[in-house]
C-alpha cells in the first residue's frame, strides 16, 4: 500500500498507546511515517519508550520542547504544518490529550489532511485541565474517532460528532501491557528498591497538584501519613520534582524517591505494589487490568470506567492514608474488566484505517 500514514508523537503516554497501532499497520503492509514533536526528550521520558516497546525510531523530531500552554501548542502547530507540507500524507495518526495532539489537529485540519484520534471521547467536564480542551478540541476535527470506553460514544454524540466516524475499539495502553506483562518482574523491582513485602507506588505530575507550592505541601503531608505505615516509592515526572523537593517530599525514611523509570520497571513495581497513588491518566488505566488498588488524587477522571469497572478511586488528601491503608486490606479487584480491553485494540484499529484508506481511493 503506498499511501504514508503518519503517526504524531510527543509525550510519555502517546508512546505507550501508539505502540501497538504502529505494529498492526506495519502487519498490514502500509508505509508509516513517525513524527515525535519533541515535547517530552529526556531519555527516560521517551527514547527509553521506543526501545522497551520496539518502536520505530522517529522519521523526525520537530524538537519543540517545553514552554507555556500556548508557546508549545504554537511551535507544535508550526512545526506540523511544515512536515504535513513537506511529506504527503494520507491519514494522521494522534493520540490522547496532550498539545502535540491539538498542535498536529489543528496544523493537518487546517491543510484538510484527514485524522484519526486514538481514544476519543474520555471527558473530564473539568476545564482547568489543559488536556480537556485538547481532547474537546481533537475531536471535532478528527475523521475517525477510536473509542476506549462505551461512555465516550454518549459524550462525542453530545458534541455533535456523527455516529459513523466512532469506533469502539479497545485500548492500546492494555494492548501494551498484555504484550509486556510476562516481562514486569515484582519481586526484582522490589528487591531493587529495597521496599517492605508491602509497598506504595506515587506518581504526581498534574499541574493542580504539583505546581502550587501550597498544594503540593499539602500532598506531602498526606504522602507522609502514608508512609508512616508503609515503604512509599515515587518516580518522580520532572515536571513537580522542585516544588515537591522543596516542600520537604524527602524529609520522611520510608519515601524513595527516583527519577521517572522505563516503562517495564515502573510496570513492574506496579504489578507488586499493595496500592498506587496517582493523578495519571493511564496509570489508572493500567492498575485496572493489573487489579491494583488506586488511589487517584484528583476532583474527577476522564476515565470513569476504572471506578466502574476497575479498582480505581477518587480520594482528597485528607482521605489519603486511610484510603491507602483500607485499599491494601481490600486487596485486588476481582469484578469484570471493561469490554474490549483485550490486547486486540491495535488490529482493530488498523483494519478500520485500512478499509478507511480503500474507501478513500475508490
Ligand atoms: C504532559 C501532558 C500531560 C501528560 C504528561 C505525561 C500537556 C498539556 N500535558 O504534561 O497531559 O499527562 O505530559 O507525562 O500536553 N520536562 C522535562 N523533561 C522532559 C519533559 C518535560 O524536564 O522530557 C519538564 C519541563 O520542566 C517542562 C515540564 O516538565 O516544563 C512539563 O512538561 P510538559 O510537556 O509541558 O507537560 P507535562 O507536565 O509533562
Ligand atoms: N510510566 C512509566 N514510567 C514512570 C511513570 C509512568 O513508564 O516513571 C508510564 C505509565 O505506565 C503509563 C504512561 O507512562 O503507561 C503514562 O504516562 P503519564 O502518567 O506520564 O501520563 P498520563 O497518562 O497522565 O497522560
Amino acid at each position: 500500500m503506498g499511501a504514508t500514514i503518519t503517526h504524531v508523537l510527543g509525550a510519555r503516554p502517546n508512546f505507550v498507546k501508539a505502540a501497538p497501532v504502529i505494529r498492526a499497520l506495519a502487519a498490514a503492509g502500509h508505509e508509516q511515517r513517525i513524527v515525535h514533536t519533541g515535547q517530552h526528550y529526556d531519555e527516560r521520558m521517551s527514547q527509553v519508550f521506543f526501545v522497551q516497546l520496539g518502536l520505530p525510531e522517529p522519521d523526525v523530531n520537530l524538537g519543540v520542547g517545553s514552554g507555556t500552554q500556548a508557546r508549545q501548542t504554537a511551535e507544535i502547530m508550526v512545526g506540523m504544518e511544515q512536515e504535513f507540507t513537506e511529506n504527503s500524507s494520507a491519514i494522521g495518526v494522534l493520540y490522547g490529550d496532550v498539545n502535540s495532539t491539538l498542535g498536529a489537529a489543528l496544523a493537518a485540519a487546517k491543510l484538510g489532511i484527514p485524522l484519526a484520534h486514538v481514544e476519543a471521547g474520555l471527558r473530564s467536564f473539568d476545564d482547568t485541565m489543559p488536556e480537556e480542551i485538547n481532547r474537546r478540541l481533537t475531536d471535532q476535527v478528527c475523521d475517525l474517532l477510536f473509542v476506549t470506553s462505551a461512555e465516550a460514544i454518549g459524550n462525542l454524540a453530545r458534541e455533535g460528532r456523527p455516529a459513523g466516524a466512532v469506533h469502539f475499539v479497545g485500548n492500546p495502553m492494555i494492548d501494551t501491557l498484555l504484550a509486556n506483562l510476562d516481562k514486569f518482574d515484582a519481586a526484582s523491582a522490589r528487591r531493587a528498591y529495597d521496599l517492605d513485602e508491602r509497598y506504595v507506588v506515587a506518581t504526581l505530575h498534574r499541574p493542580g497538584n504539583v505546581d502550587s507550592p501550597d498544594r503540593a505541601a499539602d500532598l506531602v503531608e498526606a504522602l507522609h501519613e502514608v508512609a508512616a505505615k508503609l515503604d512509599v516509592i515515587i518516580p518522580l515526572h520532572p515536571r513537580g520534582r522542585a516544588t515537591l523537593v522543596a516542600t520537604g517530599l524527602l524529609d520522611a525514611p520510608r519515601v524513595r524517591v527516583v527519577d521517572p523509570l522505563g516503562y517495564i520497571e515502573f510496570m513492574s513495581l506496579v504489578r507488586g505494589a499493595a496500592a498506587i497513588i496517582t493523578d495519571s491518566g493511564g496509570v489508572q488505566e493500567e492498575t485496572t487490568l493489573l487489579r491494583v488498588p488506586c488511589l487517584t488524587l484528583r476532583p474527577n477522571t476522564e476515565r470513569p470506567v476504572t471506578i466502574t469497572s476497575g479498582s480505581n478511586r477518587l480520594v482528597t488528601t485528607a482521605e489519603l492514608a486511610a484510603a491507602v491503608l483500607a485499599a491494601c486490606d481490600d486487596g485486588p479487584y476481582a469484578g469484570e474488566l471493561p469490554p474490549l480491553w483485550d490486547g486486540q485494540a491495535g488490529p482493530r484499529i488498523a483494519r478500520i484505517i485500512t478499509a478507511w484508506l480503500r474507501a478513500a481511493d475508490d
